[in-house]
């Protein structure tokens, strides 16, 4: 399956290289709704059961047919696919749409602005510059006032009002003022700090992959960005305590009577928390709706705004167009990717509620690509298809996923010395093994210790079932299962068929079979 043997591998080679130990280095030539499919050494075509689906780009299936013929409709009609700076109704559209949804699945009628962009891992980063740049203008609106009330202090000290200077110093109004002004400034220099629960995964651009638990992909960056505190959802106390340390003040002055005292208010430093409503990369993990509430009841009292990560989530998969609608959390930001481009174009938006949007934000923050005419009026169309037939598409994912999940639990409850838990919610779904790491067989321990093992079983499973099933990013013990609205009964039935030859094996610490 080596492409070009007479050419070296130049694209991204140590990838092609580690895919290729595991035997995943397989070459797709086409795809099909669940199935993708290779040519083997003697040519001819072999299918692929596709339980990844894109890594939740698909909840369409492969090459939709609607949506390629669509596709093709565009471009055979010239459409203008890049047209910057005009005036682009097609992205009002998919604007008003997904507003639409918001509306009815969070009871609001309070509408989101909407900036476009090209991957997840962007579309977080719209968000979190946005929340940045509302805190900077909120600490400047602060300054402002502060600078008012100096001025108030000023007249009233000629006026023959005293100062107190303390916590400052100062034996005059001048020098109180000179040594408030030079403790403001530093403070509000502040970096900007952000909060996230344990395990997230937010993509891993220079910003967003702060936002990313995982130690690995996170540290050797750690100096490019403002920096996350990671807590346990299920531990308010914790929470309070994380935003209580982070607490920060500006000096002010109040005039009272005769007397000016040094004051303090308070200063934003956490710029927002941001999660994911189900998981992914933590090993699908649905949030707890009542540890949620408690959270954004937390978050309202201190002003700190939350950023809902839908990348994966979102656009139908938990049963929902939106995830969080599950658990009543209706976020001040929503981020959109994956299968929103339809399994076709690559796009994502940012939602921004208007009772926080910074309109000045579009003037800084623009993309070439973002918005073009191709992928957005693809994720219009994919949004419609969704949408379709009273929420076809949602009652689908939520059955077909019911279905995924009764015959996961059923593997769990027989093989439970081997299969560790099942969870997920429609067709976002995981299965986690129990630790490999004691095993008594070497290969197996081995690939536990080195955290792959989720990786061989990947490989076992596509050479020996043709099956495509991929660990969770940050937890390599736990497979993921995010197929289509379409997986039919029979699918799921060979997707057992694969698993349980593959319990059958790790319950034997058959790890050579298993390596292949
Ligand atoms: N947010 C979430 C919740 C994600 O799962 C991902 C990507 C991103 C953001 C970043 O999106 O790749 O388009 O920049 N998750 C991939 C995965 C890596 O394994 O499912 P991106």
């Amino acid at each position: 399956m080596n492409p070009v043997a007479d050419k070296p591998e130049l694209a991204e080679p140590y990838m092609f290289a580690w895919l290729a130990s595991l035997g995943l280095g397989v070459e797709y030539t086409r795809s099909k709704k669940d199935s993708l499919y290779y040519r083997d050494a003697g040519g001819a075509e072999i299918e692929v059961l596709d339980l990844v689906g894109g890594y939740g780009s698909t909840i369409l299936g492969h090459n939709n047919p609607e949506l390629i013929e669509y596709t093709k409709s565009l471009l055979d009609s010239d459409t203008p696919i890049h047209a910057q700076f005009s005036r682009h109704p097609y992205a009002n559209n998919l604007a008003w749409t997904l507003n639409t949804i918001a509306h009815r699945e969070f009871d609001t009628d309070e509408n989101y602005a909407v900036i476009f962009a090209n991957s997840g891992a962007e579309a977080n980063e719209v968000a979190i510059k946005h929340a940045e740049m509302d805190r900077m203008l909120k600490i400047g609106e602060a300054l402002a006032e502060v600078e008012a009330h100096i001025e108030a202090a000023v007249a009233a000290v000629a006026s023959g009002a005293t100062v107190d200077a303390s916590p400052l110093r100062g034996s005059d109004i001048d020098e109180v003022v000179a040594a408030l002004r030079a403790a403001n400034a530093e403070r509000a220099a502040t970096p900007p700090v952000y909060l996230a629960p344990v395990g997230s995964f937010h993509g891993k651009l220079a910003g967003t992959i702060q936002l990313t638990h995982n130690f690995a992909y996170r540290t050797p960056f750690i100096a490019m960005a403002a920096q996350c505190r990671f807590v346990p959802l299920d531990q308010p106390d914790v929470i309070s305590d994380a935003i209580a340390a982070e607490s920060r003040t500006l000096f002010d002055l109040a005039v009272d009577g005769d007397a000016i005292r040094v004051v303090e208010r308070p200063l934003p430093v956490i710029s927002a928390f941001v999660l994911e409503p189900i998981q992914g990369e933590a090993g699908i993990r649905i949030l707890d709706a009542g540890a949620v509430a408690r959270l954004r009841e937390l978050l309202d009292a201190a002003d700190i705004p939350v950023i809902v990560d839908e990348v994966q989530s979102g656009m139908g998969r938990s049963g929902a167009f939106f995830a969080a609608s599950h658990l009543g959390l209706r976020g001040d930001y929503i981020t959109l990717a994956k299968s929103l481009g339809g399994g076709i174009a690559k796009a994502a938006v940012t939602l921004i509620r208007s009772s926080r949007y910074r309109a000045d934000f579009e003037l800084v923050h623009t993309s070439t690509f973002a918005k073009d005419s191709l992928s957005t009026l693809i994720a219009l169309r994919a949004v419609e298809l969704l949408e379709a037939d009273g929420g076809a598409v949602y009652r689908l994912a939520a059955q077909r996923g019911d279905k995924l999940l009764a015959m996961l639990r059923a593997l769990r409850d027989e093989f439970g010395d081997v299969v560790k838990d099942v969870r997920g919610k429609g067709l976002m779904v995981g299965l986690e093994f129990h630790d490999l790491s004691g095993s008594a067989s070497e290969i197996l321990a081995e690939q536990a210790r080195g955290g792959l093992i989720g990786y061989m079983f990947s490989g076992y499973l596509l050479r020996e079932h043709n099956m495509r099933v991929f660990p969770t990013a940050s937890a390599t013990s736990t497979l993921r299962f995010e197929p289509s609205v379409y997986i039919t009964d029979e699918e799921i039935t060979r997707t057992e068929k694969g698993l349980r030859a593959l319990i059958t094996l790790i319950r034997a610490e058959d790890g050579k079979t298993l390596l292949g």
